[in-house]
C-alpha cells in the first residue's frame, strides 16, 4: 500500500524556483505524492507534474462558493485549477488566521462538496503536552472539526511543537496519538504525521503502524532531500 507524501511549502517558492525544482525532482515514485504550493503557482506546478502519481493541493479555502470575499478563494475555484487535495486547519492558520474548529469544519464540507479531499490538520501545543491534555485536545479538535464524511478526509497530527523546529515527536508520541485517531475515526480516513519529518526520520516514521503518510514543510523546499523522503516507505 502506499503511503501519502505531502508537500507544504506554506508562502514559499517563486516562478525560477519552481522551475529550477522540477529539473531536479525525480519524475516516478511509487507513493502518492502531493504538492501544495501558495496559490498562485498552482498552475505552474500542475504542469510540471507530469507523471500521474503526483497530485495538487491547496493550503487553504473559503467556506463560500464565490461572493464578495476579497483575498478569498473557494473549494470550487481550487477544483477548476486542478487541485485534488486541501491543507485544512493548519496551526499556522488556527495561530495567524484565528481559526477554529468550527470553522475548519465548514471549510472541509465545502472542499468535499467540490469533490476536493481536505487535509485536516490537528495537534497540541507544548503547553497542552506538558499538562498532560494532548490526547483531550486533539479529541476535541477532531469532534468539532472532522466532517460527516470521514472516509472522504485525511487527517494530519501535527504537534504545534514539532513544526519548523527540528524537534519531530518521538516514535511512541506518535503511537499513542496515531493510535487514538485510528480508533476514534474508526479507522476510516489516512493518517499523516507532520512535524520536522526529515530524510533522516522518514522511513521510520512511516513504517509504524497508524502512519499513513507524512506532511512534510522545510524538507520538501529542497528536491533532492524531498525524494528521498518520497521514496520512504
Ligand atoms: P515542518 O512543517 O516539516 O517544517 O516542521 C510541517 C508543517 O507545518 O506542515
Amino acid at each position: 500500500m502506499y503511503k501519502f507524501i505531502v508537500a507544504n511549502w506554506k508562502m514559499n517558492g517563486s516562478k525560477v524556483f519552481i522551475e529550477n525544482y522540477f529539473n531536479s525532482f525525480q519524475k516516478q515514485h511509487t507513493n502518492k505524492v502531493i504538492f501544495c504550493p501558495p496559490f498562485p503557482y498552482l498552475s505552474l506546478v500542475k504542469n510540471s507534474l507530469t507523471v500521474t502519481n503526483f497530485m495538487l493541493g491547496a493550503q487553504d479555502c473559503h467556506i463560500q462558493e464565490y461572493g464578495a470575499f476579497t483575498g478569498n478563494t473557494s473549494a470550487t475555484m481550487l477544483k477548476d485549477m486542478g487541485c485534488e487535495y486541501v491543507i485544512l486547519g493548519h496551526s499556522e492558520r488556527r495561530q495567524y488566521h484565528q481559526e477554529t474548529n468550527e470553522l475548519v469544519y465548514q471549510k472541509s464540507q465545502a472542499a468535499l462538496k467540490a469533490n476536493i479531499t481536505p487535509i485536516i490538520c490537528v495537534g497540541e501545543s507544548l503547553t497542552d503536552r506538558q499538562s498532560k491534555i494532548h490526547l483531550r485536545i486533539v479529541t476535541q479538535q477532531l469532534q468539532q472539526s472532522l466532517p460527516d464524511l470521514i472516509d472522504k478526509c485525511i487527517i494530519a497530527y501535527e504537534p504545534v511543537w514539532a513544526i519548523g523546529t527540528g524537534l519531530s515527536a518521538t516514535l511512541e508520541d506518535i503511537n499513542e496519538m496515531h493510535q487514538m485517531v485510528a480508533d476514534l475515526t474508526y479507522q476510516k480516513a489516512p493518517i499523516l504525521y507532520g512535524g520536522s519529518v526529515t530524510e533522516d526520520n522518514a522511513a521510520e516514521i512511516l513504517s509504524q503502524p497508524n502512519v499513513n503518510g507524512v506532511l512534510v514543510g522545510g524538507a520538501s523546499l529542497k528536491p533532492e532531500v524531498f525524494n528521498k523522503i518520497c521514496q520512504a516507505r
